[in-house]
């Protein structure tokens, strides 16, 4: 079929969540030292009291942040919270076995909570379910969150920071599946000792929210654990890297199995909840997703991944999943916010932004309201969409017609209902559209304009780095006439003012 969008803003499916433009800060490669924290910097890029780059935090801030996600990742499930506690000479140095580094313990709990106090945004803790134990968990959620007159909230206010920190999010471990995670568990050993977790967590602070360390959303891991999770926790976390080897279709088709995946956690939550007998909202909380070849940038370098349009188009395709399901995926954290397969590369002469933060800063800023229902004809991919040694649920991904379109859209009506926004991504390499854009019956575009955002390049290879930024974002504002052209392999966010009947 020839394109053509159809939304009605009538047709709502849910709230976006803000927090589906979450980030990670986990101890790998250099997220934390060199990211976020170098007190050491040549050239004075550190901030004096507290090490943190200026300048990562300053662009971070762009992104609007809502929570951060600490401190692993498979870091996590060999981490001594205590040993990043108190005088930094004191702190001892480790070995470190996720990465098999060494970790110094200059970052640490209380760092991480002065970092996100400074970027407005909230901590979220994964717990340490491989080497540690639930009395270190405990412990941690003590010294973060209470207020009583116990060992180690006073610990906490003798190290400087009298107020509790009120720490949310916590998570029961972090890929407890997987065969390189210290600690790995068969699934029902795992949701046992998750179960006894979270009513102890919760006992100590019923405030919290927990997440339970889900896989991709569609294994057996998911469905054993969150049919005996689900009356304890608030969200069931699921990661997915999506992988391209080279292949622009399957780069920008492979999220379709994050799409897949959502509808099919949500089916099993529905499932745990009706065997259970409980009426409760769990939701999901994807705590890992993004582009990553961990052939081309590997775990053990720091999977510094220098990512092409090709990988913004990608992120662009990602972040409309998490919109269009909005009414299950309320936390999404990308992975991971700085060096790390992120969009932001430091150096200790500066920074640059790589082609994926452009997509990302225009969900974040914009794509912000209530999802909408929207009807999209187009082309679609008939090709793979991940690559031949993926098996699974990927693989069918490639096979849904209506998630390998090559025209993507999502939409948005902002909060105060006069914005349309719509982010459309052209998937297709060599082919430009012209897409008719047709609103339901009780709205009006007014203004007799749309306000234009663009990320494009002539090459689909091209990225950005010291050299200068290829890839950004293009503003303009075009006359309003029923139709849009875009060009091949482009991403663009248009904003029509409408009025509402
Ligand atoms: O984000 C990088 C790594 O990917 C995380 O440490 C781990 O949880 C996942 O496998």
């Amino acid at each position: 079929p020839s394109p053509i969008i159809h939304i009605d803003p009538a047709r709502s499916i849910s709230r976006v969540d803000p927090r589906i433009y979450s980030g990670f800060t986990e101890h790998m490669g250099r997220c934390i030292y060199g990211g976020i924290f170098e007190p050491e910097n040549p050239n004075s890029l550190a901030d004096p009291n507290t090490g943190f780059r200026k300048d990562v935090l300053s662009v971070l801030k762009e992104l609007n942040v809502p929570i951060f996600r600490y401190p692993g990742g498979n870091f996590v499930s060999s981490y001594r919270w205590q040993d990043g506690i108190g005088p930094k000479h004191l702190r001892p140095r480790r070995p470190e076995l996720a990465w098999l580094t060494e970790e110094s313990n200059q970052f640490g709990t209380d760092e991480f909570m002065q970092f996100c106090k400074e970027m407005n945004a909230e901590p979220y803790i994964c717990l340490n379910m491989g080497t540690g134990t639930l009395e270190d968990a405990l412990a941690w959620l003590e010294y973060c969150n209470s207020s009583a007159n116990t060992y180690y909230a006073n610990l906490r206010r003798e190290n400087g920071h009298p107020e509790p920190y009120k720490v949310k999010y916590w998570s029961l471990g972090n890929e407890v599946w997987g065969p390189w995670q210290v600690g790995q568990m068969e699934s029902q050993d795992y949701a046992k000792k998750a179960f006894q977790w979270a009513k102890a967590l919760k006992l100590l602070d019923p405030s919290i929210q927990l997440i339970s360390c889900g896989e991709t959303g569609y294994s057996d891991w998911d469905r054993v654990t969150l049919k005996k999770l689900v009356p304890v926790v608030d969200y069931h976390s699921i990661h997915i890297y999506t992988v391209s080897e080279g292949n622009h279709a399957v780069n920008v088709m492979g999220p379709a199995a994050a799409e897949k995946a959502l509808e099919i956690s949500k089916s099993l939550i529905d499932l745990a909840k009706i065997e259970s007998g409980l009426d409760k909202q769990v939701t999901i909380c994807f705590d890992e997703w993004n582009v990553w070849d961990p052939v081309r940038a590997p775990g053990e370098k720091g999977a510094e991944e220098h990512y092409d349009l090709s990988d913004a188009l990608a992120v662009a395709s990602w972040l409309n999943v998490f919109v269009r399901k909005a009414d299950i995926v309320k936390i999404a954290c990308i992975a991971q916010s700085v060096n790390v397969i992120s969009p932001i590369i430091t150096s200790p002469k500066g920074l640059f932004k790589q082609t994926t933060f452009y997509p990302l800063k225009l969900f974040a800023t914009l794509m912000q309201g209530t999802s909408l229902n929207v009807h999209v004809g187009s082309p679609s991919h008939t090709g793979k969409t991940v690559p031949d040694w993926v098996e699974k649920l990927e693989k069918n991904a490639g096979g849904d017609e209506k998630l390998t379109k090559y025209i993507d859209v999502s939409a948005v009506l902002n909060d105060s209902k006069d914005e349309v926004r719509l982010a459309i991504v052209n998937r297709h390499a060599t082919e430009g559209y012209t897409i008719p854009i047709r609103f339901g019956p009780a709205c009006d575009v007014s203004g007799g304009t749309v306000q234009v955002y663009e990320v494009w390049s002539a090459d689909l290879k091209d990225n950005n780095g010291w050299d200068g930024e290829r890839v950004q974002i293009v503003e303009k504002q075009l006359p309003w006439s029923g139709e849009y052209s875009v060009k091949q392999h482009s991403f663009q966010l248009l904003v029509f003012k409408v009025e509402l009947q």
